[in-house]
């Protein structure tokens, strides 16, 4: 039987991309618990999350547990996935330690998402030990529930091989089988736009949060960039072109065709196109802002929930180090 592991960094709330992208896929996955897969573990990657807000750590708090209500909220059942914290759970350092001692340098250095982000993000310092490390930490996260199956995005498939290559080194130098290789469980997801029609993204500050309700929503919906053609009411739209008809496409399949229609022919305005979508948004997300406006009431049963899940993270990966201090004669 499989096993499933994955985890979000928390570094912000979650967003509809998120939902969409990730989330909505475990919960496929988790739904195939005792068919497919014997266990699925999602997990808050808070020391990832430290790897670039190392500098202000006190956000993080918060946000591990707004994130840890995103879960529970949009449906992930604590009574059949593992959710957990991983600080939490020290083995996971004491592995990336252990796995650190492999891997090459040169593996990390060449690793693309790493060159690409020491590129981008120039606000931070980056070139840190950790986060050259990213990867190895990563890999001691799958590998410490023996995880085959691992549902991630595009950006995170160097990071896999390199937990591929990190245990066909670790097989090949203590002539031991402990890990299996981990494969991927590509997401094929809808790609969310952001208010302003890029990807939508935290960094952005584009982002419809799942916290967001009520007014809030409204106000970022009734804000989102439109086909610029269409200055007034009269004119002809281009609905391939405007992200309100982007999000149409998800949360109002049955009426695409005739969003499209009256776009095009200039039936209908843009304001009533973003009060329709509104509304369908709305009920879609209804039972999730319910969930999260319950466990904002009752803090303890959501520390409860992630402590279970700790615990029983936490004898699994127990059980892997002991195996691996054996097998390293440690
Ligand atoms: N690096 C992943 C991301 O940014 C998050 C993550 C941390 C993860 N540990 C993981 C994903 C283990 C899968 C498996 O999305
Ligand atoms: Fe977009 Fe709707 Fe306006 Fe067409 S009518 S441009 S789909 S918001």
């Amino acid at each position: 039987m499989e096993r499933v592991l994955s985890g979000t960094r928390p570094t912000d709330r979650l967003h509809l991309g998120n939902l969409l992208g990730a989330i909505e896929n475990w919960k496929i996955l988790e739904g195939q618990i005792g068919k497919v897969f014997d266990e699925c573990f999602f997990m808050i990657a808070d020391w990832h999350a430290l790897t670039s807000e190392y500098e202000n750590p006190q956000a993080l708090k918060n946000n591990i547990r707004e994130v840890a209500i995103d879960y529970l909220s949009s449906g992930l059942d604590p009574n059949k996935s593992t959710l957990f914290i991983q600080s939490h759970v020290k083995e996971h350092a004491e592995l990336h330690l252990l796995l650190s001692m492999l891997t090459p340098l040169a593996w990390l250095e060449r690793n693309p998402t790493y060159k690409e982000q020491l590129q981008e993000i120039k606000e931070k310092d980056l070139k840190t030990y950790g986060f050259l490390g990213y990867p190895v930490l990563q890999a001691s996260d799958i590998l410490a529930y023996k995880a085959t199956r691992v549902p991630v995005g595009l950006d995170q498939l160097p990071h896999l091989e390199l937990a591929r290559e990190m245990v066909r080194r670790f097989n090949f130098i203590y002539k031991k089988e402990v890990f299996p290789e981990p494969q991927s469980a590509l997401t094929k997801t809808p790609k969310v736009l952001g208010m302003d029609g890029r990807k939508m993204s935290k960094s952005y500050g584009n982002a419809i949060y799942l916290s967001d309700t009520g007014e809030v929503l409204k106000k970022k919906v009734m804000n989102t960039l439109t086909d610029p053609a269409r200055v007034t009411r009269k004119d002809k739209g281009h609905p391939e072109i405007c992200t309100i008809y982007s999000y149409h496409e998800i949360f109002s399949p049955a009426e695409t065709q005739t969003v499209a229609h009256e776009c095009r022919e200039a039936l209908r305005g843009c304001t009533d196109c973003k009060m329709h979508l509104f509304g369908n948004m709305k009920s879609r997300l209804a039972p999730i802002h319910e969930k999260r406006a319950e466990l904002e009431k009752n803090p303890r049963h959501l520390s409860e929930v992630l402590e279970t899940g700790t615990q029983k993270a936490r004898k699994f990966a127990q059980d892997t180090l002991t195996e691996v201090r054996d097998v390293m004669g440690l």
